[in-house]
This record gives structure tokens, sequence and C-alpha cells, in this order.
């Protein structure tokens, strides 16, 4: 079971998506204009909202940026498809959290019917928590970080006292005051929930994403907890690396089956099998 907000926004805009793109090629509005022939003002607007390209236009950036084309077509012209959210063998609760101008999203999942979960990301802080927090979960076995930034894990600290937790895991490197670190490949174990981390550095230097399972229900589905690797229709900024984060990207959503699930820390859930075929940063 998973509670979603369907009318959650996607992360990124077409903008953004050509801001991130040409930041990773190394280019800016004139030398894109040039090699696209897309006049720079054109590719301005888009980058401030105001986009108007054609699907031609379209089409020439995403082959000068190395994007998916029909992904970046879809983007701009507003129709950015979202999958269907199937049934998974746990219950999952988005935590969705106003941050900024846009929303960063933390996640419980634990066995239905239990009041106990485990958390991905804590939020900015505990109020922000609370006003997503569902009634029926009030302890807590576990909390997993993605990475550290403030909108993902600003309420750590608040998160610990208040259900005190005493298993705090990381991805190695991140600058924690407690805690474990969880590297590649490793696994925990939490009544029927098996998490696998994946070291995905790119978005940061210490960045992981976590493959949660039921492996007693064996045709159960899977949910990918993604931090900032991927969004729906777009992904997280190479701020540490791009190739990094482009290499784990690719990786990670080959590494697991189609189905998988993907909730990411920002946006709202999709699926691998959209994101292999529709993400304009996997062509
Ligand atoms: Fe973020």
């Amino acid at each position: 079971m998973v509670t979603n907000r369907t009318n959650l926004p996607l992360e990124d805009e077409l903008g953004d998506v050509l801001e991130k793109a040409m930041h990773r090629a190394g280019l800016n509005d004139e030398s894109l204009a040039v090699r696209s022939g897309v006049r720079a003002g054109r590719i301005l607007d888009a980058i401030d909202y105001r986009s108007d390209l054609t699907v031609a236009e379209l089409r020439r950036l995403a082959e000068v940026l190395g994007l998916n084309e029909v992904g970046l077509c879809a983007l701009g012209t507003g129709q950015y498809p979202l999958p269907e959210i199937g049934a998974l063998p746990f219950c999952v609760w988005p935590l969705h959290m106003l941050h900024g101008i846009g929303v960063a999203n933390a996640y419980l999942v634990g066995e239905c019917g239990s009041d106990r979960a485990v958390l991905f990301d804590t939020g900015a802080g505990i109020g922000d928590l609370e006003g997503a927090w569902p009634n029926s979960i009030r302890r807590l076995d576990a909390v997993f970080l993605t990475h550290i930034e403030a909108e993902h894990t600003g309420g750590l600290c608040e998160v610990i006292a208040r259900f005190n937790v005493q298993t705090v895991f990381a991805p190695p490197g991140a600058e924690i005051a407690c805690g474990h670190f969880i590297g590649e490949g490793e696994e925990k174990i939490f009544g029927p929930l098996a998490i696998t981390a994946y070291a995905t550095p790119g978005h940061a230097a210490a960045h992981n994403c976590y493959l949660v399972r039921a492996p007693v229900t064996k045709t159960g589905g899977m949910l990918l907890i993604s931090g900032d690797l991927i969004f729906a229709g777009s992904a997280g900024g190479g701020y540490f690396s791009h190739t990094q984060l482009q290499l784990n990207l690719r990786r990670v959503l080959n590494a697991v089956p189609p189905t998988t699930v993907i909730a990411p820390g920002h946006g709202p859930l999709t699926t691998v099998a959209n994101e292999l075929r529709y993400n304009p940063f996997v062509s």
C-alpha cells in the first residue's frame, strides 16, 4: 500500500533540466546556441520558465546535450508521463514537506498494520515532519539518510530524541555526529524489510540510495529510495561529480527490476520503467 499525493508537481521543469544538462556538458547559452542552431535568447527564455521552444528545437537541444529526446519533448510540452504506482508488499508513507519554493520528501516504510516503521531522511525539522506524519506510526526501528543536506537531514537530532532512535545509517563519509556508515551492497533487516544500500556519489560525495524489499513475499514489488540521484523527469544536480552521478543513475536503474517504485527526495513517485523510458538524463 502506498499513500501518494498524485497531484505533486515534478521537481524540475524544462528550464531546470536544460540548465543542469548545460552544466553537465560545460556549455552556456551562447555555445549551446552555436551547436544546436537554437537562438540563445530562446534558450534563456526556457531557462527562465518562459519556454515556447518547438519540438524541432527541443530535439536539437536534446541531441547536443545528450538528453533523452522523447522525455525532453514531453517535459517541454507539459506532458511528462507519470506511471500508476502498483501495490507493494509493505506500507509506504511519503512525507512531503514544503521547502523553499519546492517540496522535499522523507519516507516511512513499515509492515502494514504495525505501529513501527523505518524512516528515510528526516526533512528540515521535526515541525515539518509532524505535519505529514501518519497517526499510526509511533515507533521507529531505524533512520536511513541518503545524503546530508538541511532539507533532508535537518530534523535528524529531533527525530532521534523524539523516538529514542538507536540506529542511524548514513553513506560513508557523511558528516554525522552519531550513527553508522552503510556502504555499497550492505543489507540490514528490520522485521519483514530488507534494506540494501547503493553507494551513489554525484549530487554529493556521500550519497546512498536504498532498495527496500520484503523477501518473504517473493512476488512483491520493491521500493528504491533515490534521494537526489534521480527524480521523476529529472536528476539531482551533479554538485560533486556530473560524471559519477550519470554513471550511478544508469547503474542503479539497470540493477533493479523495472517495476521498482522510485521514491525520490523531491517530486512525485515514479517507477524504474518510466524513468528508463522517459527521463531526460537517461539517453
Ligand atoms: Fe535535495
